[in-house]
């Protein structure tokens, strides 16, 4: 198959291009803002709905996999116009490719369009009520696919940590190898993901051509956790003695609000893709064994 992927300089991106490696069996036209020397990635910026479409056309694409985003979450509630840019307007362009193509759409959405009030893990048909700018934008993103008409599938995931890119995990053991002390909030639970296995999950719907199987499904790691807990068990890791302190989003002091609980319950793409998911911790700490 002719796998377009956008973005692909991002965290998902890299882990993507790394894993796609053992698929010689697929082609991959990695594309994103910026292009490597290399010529491994190529520029596409998928505000250009015309750039999709040459793109798609002359590459013979089969399957698009959408990794660009706008994903500064405190950033976006300032620059919204680019954040619905990116992550709704853009999201039309290349569904409205997928659909005059007649190819699949694989999208990556967040478990931040659930507003944290349920007190049990989200399903797919969970009401979505977005309590921020980003996830206003990513919701926004996933009506415009659905309205389009094109195939698709959707995965929400959370968290996202991995050797790649700049991730909650990167940020914790370079500050808990620089400071005594560190306030992490413990009123926000979820579930980190380790980008690798949402790229495998990605590749193998590909691979095995799932890809009539249009749905939304969560995708995360198994187990779940608080932004101070994840903190710790990064500290402990890393043989850093950092005093990490709790405290909660009030007292941290974050200007926009985050769900407090966004676990996500994975029964269905288990199901429909027979995917056995890692626990979080054992993902964190085959990840930083290999940092
Ligand atoms: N990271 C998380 O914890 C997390 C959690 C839940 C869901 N997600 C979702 O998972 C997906 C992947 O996230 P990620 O962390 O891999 O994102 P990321 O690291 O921010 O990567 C996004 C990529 O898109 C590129 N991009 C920006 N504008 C573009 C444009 N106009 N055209 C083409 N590419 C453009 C970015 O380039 P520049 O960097 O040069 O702007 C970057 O390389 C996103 O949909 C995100 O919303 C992520």
């Amino acid at each position: 198959m002719n796998v377009l992927v956008t973005g692909a300089n991002g965290q998902l991106g890299q882990a993507l291009r790394a894993a796609s490696k053992s698929f010689t069996n697929h082609r991959f036209v990695f594309t994103d803002v910026v292009s490597s020397g290399d010529d491994e990635v190529i520029y596409l910026d998928i505000t250009l709905i015309d750039a999709i479409r040459t793109i798609a056309k002359s590459e013979k694409i089969d399957v698009i996999v959408n990794c660009a985003a706008y994903t500064n979450v405190d950033k976006a509630e300032t620059d919204i116009e680019t954040a619905q840019l990116l992550n709704s307007d853009a999201v039309h362009n290349i569904a409205t490719v997928a659909k005059e193509k007649d190819v699949t759409l694989i999208h990556i959405s967040t478990d931040f369009v659930y507003n944290g009030s349920k007190a049990a893990p989200y399903v797919e048909t969970d009401e979505k009520n977005p309590v921020n700018v980003y996830a206003t934008t990513k919701y926004s993103g996933e009506k415009q696919i659905f309205a389009s008409g094109c195939k698709y599938i959707l995965f929400r995931t959370a968290w996202l940590f991995s050797k790649y890119g700049n991730n909650f995990m990167k940020t914790m053991i370079r500050l808990t190898g620089e400071r005594d002390t560190l306030n992490v909030v413990y009123d926000q639970v979820g579930t980190p993901t380790y980008a690798p296995e949402l790229a495998n999950i990605i590749l193998k719907v590909i691979d095995e051509n799932k890809l009539d199987l249009v749905g939304e499904y969560n995708f995360t790691c198994e187990g779940s956790v608080s932004w101070y807990d994840f903190a710790v068990m990064i500290n402990y890791l890393s043989g850093h003695h950092c005093d990490i302190r709790p405290c909660n989003s009030e007292e941290y002091g974050s200007k926009v609000k985050r769900p407090s609980f966004s676990v996500l319950d994975k029964s269905k793409v288990k199901k429909t893709f027979g995917v056995t998911i890692p626990h979080w911790f054992v993902s964190l700490e085959s990840c930083m064994k290999q940092l």
